[in-house]
């Protein structure tokens, strides 16, 4: 009898442990999700604070980043022109990107400013807002959830220039310093979803028709993501029917070391 009590009481006891051990594991599994949760929300709340240092009372971040303009200065300069100007008509803070060996790309050592006279250049466009490629690059180190990147090539129809790759190569490009998340790997390949074709160059450049390319250019080039990645080896301008191209003005330093400002490209 003494016996089978002690048994009774060893199982109250064994089930107690088993009741309070659930407990525990509740609690600990509880708090774990109130910190997961609370770390969820402060990223996002941190996101939107590190998005306000960088792109002023907009809470979101929308870029556009030329990361590689074709030709060389003289040229590279018209077509910096148009990318601005595709800025501006898409509402994207656009990069400016980094110059070197009298080119612009985001392989360059040297700050835009380097070549350029900045705050003219924002006379020019006081609707464009502007961010120096390091900047942009601390953005994205910065961020706690990755900026969702898309990346876009136009064409023109018998252009003689064409891309030699059918894929974005982030290396290459020097696009693997910054911290970009793409959707999915298909949005690297250069196919005809990725690709803008403007047609054949005599008739996309005409007035009335560049106007009608300018009004699909923005449909397509409307996108949500946060960085719009894009390029193209036009030797043309964009934007015909917007007036003629101004040059955009070179810095002070090259201005007035004029002869030695060969040297410096
Ligand atoms: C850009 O902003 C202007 C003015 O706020 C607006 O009219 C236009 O539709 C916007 N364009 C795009 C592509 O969002
Ligand atoms: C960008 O980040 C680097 C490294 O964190 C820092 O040294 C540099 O000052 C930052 N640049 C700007 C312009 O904030
Ligand atoms: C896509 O490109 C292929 C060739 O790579 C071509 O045959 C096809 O017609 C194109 N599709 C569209 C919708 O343009």
């Amino acid at each position: 009898m003494k016996k089978f009590i002690n048994f009774i009481k060893f199982i109250k006891f064994f089930i107690l442990i088993i009741f309070l051990w659930n407990i525990i594991i509740y609690l600990i599994h509880f708090n774990e999700e109130k910190i997961i949760i609370n770390s969820k929300s402060k990223t996002l709340i941190d996101d939107n604070e590190i998005n306000q240092k960088y792109c002023g009372i907009n809470k979101e971040c929308k870029f556009l980043f030329a990361y590689h303009v074709p030709e060389q200065e003289t040229s590279a300069n018209f077509h910096f022109y148009s990318f601005i100007q595709l800025a501006e008509l898409l509402n994207r803070t656009i990069i400016l990107v980094n110059v070197q060996h009298s080119r612009l790309s985001s392989c360059n050592k040297f700050p835009f400013n380097f070549y350029y006279n900045v705050n003219e250049i924002k006379k020019m466009f006081p609707n464009v807002n502007f961010i120096t490629q390091q900047n942009f690059l601390n953005w994205t180190k910065e961020r706690y959830n990755k900026p969702i990147t898309i990346h876009k090539y136009i064409k023109q129809e018998g252009n003689p220039l064409i891309l030699n790759t059918n894929h974005l190569e982030l290396k290459k490009e020097c696009l693997d310093q910054f911290d970009l998340k793409f959707n999915n790997n298909d949005d690297l390949i250069i196919n005809n979803k990725t690709t803008i074709n403007l047609g054949p160059k005599d008739v996309w450049r005409t007035y009335s028709n560049n106007i009608l390319m300018i009004d699909n250019l923005i449909k397509l080039l409307n996108v949500k993501e946060e960085v719009l990645l894009i390029r193209h080896l036009l030797p043309v301008p964009l934007f015909p029917s917007k007036g003629s191209v101004k040059k955009l003005p070179y810095a002070n330093h090259l201005i007035e070391g004029t002869n030695h400002a060969s040297d410096q490209f």
